[in-house]
């Protein structure tokens, strides 16, 4: 049976994720891979509706507890409609934020929050774990700052709006995360400009793509 690949882009506001995913996607397609480039939250309808309801803000009042749950459905919804079915029939899914983003996130908003990630995860993701994981890693204030001249000041999301302190406390558990899983996840000079980052990029999907290939070969 066909099994895909499976990459997420993960990292705080701003890092470039999505430039870097159009890039890579590109270049795959250009070698006759299947891809599908999808994100969260959101990539199937059900999820889509459920985004809107989160970086609105309109969940916002009742709690981290309520958010993380309806980030864990929509993930439920997209994995088993959009991202099991891809891999198996043999595509590469490029996901634009996944599972380290609820652990990041919402893990940090309370402990409470933090359990119910943890309980979560393995019924929404079920089993469809990325194969790898690219962690932007950027200065907050830059991150920011992009964020920002790309959507205007006045379209800052439910997220973005956050203070400094926390940005700078989600970049550290992304990093935390990184470290706990080095067989999992590469973390990605963000700071660097955007050809420099893409040359980075596509020789680790690229390595990570033959080393599956060649499975004798180093183990993997
Ligand atoms: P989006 O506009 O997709 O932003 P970005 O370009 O930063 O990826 O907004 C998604 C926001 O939702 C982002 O601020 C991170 C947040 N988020 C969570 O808090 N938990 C999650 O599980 C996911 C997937 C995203």
């Amino acid at each position: 049976m066909p099994r895909g690949f499976f990459i997420t882009f993960e990292g705080g506001e701003g890092a470039g994720k999505s430039t870097q995913i159009a890039r890579l996607a590109t270049l795959l397609r250009d070698g006759g891979k299947d891809v599908v480039v999808t994100r969260e939250p959101g990539g199937s309808p059900g999820a889509e509706a459920i985004r809107h309801v989160i970086l609105s803000g309109a969940a916002e009042p009742f709690g981290p507890q309520l958010e993380t749950l309806l980030f864990a459905a929509a993930r439920a919804d997209h994995v088993d409609r959009v991202i099991r079915p891809a891999i198996e029939r043999g595509a590469i899914v490029l996901c634009d934020r996944f599972i380290d983003s609820s652990r990041v996130y919402q893990g940090l908003a309370s402990p409470e929050a933090r359990d119910l990630v943890a309980a979560t995860e393995p019924i929404a993701v079920a089993g469809a774990m990325p194969d790898m994981t690219l962690i932007f890693d950027l200065d907050p204030e830059e991150g920011l700052r992009r964020a920002g001249r790309r959507r205007g000041a006045d379209s800052v999301d439910r997220f973005e709006r956050e203070d400094l302190d926390t940005h700078r406390k989600r970049r550290q558990a992304f990093l935390d995360i990184a470290a706990r899983e080095p067989e999992r996840c590469i973390v990605i000079d963000a700071a660097a400009d955007a050809e420099t980052i893409e040359t980075v990029v596509v020789s680790a999907v690229i390595a990570a793509l033959n080393a599956r290939a060649e499975p004798g070969k180093d183990g993997a």
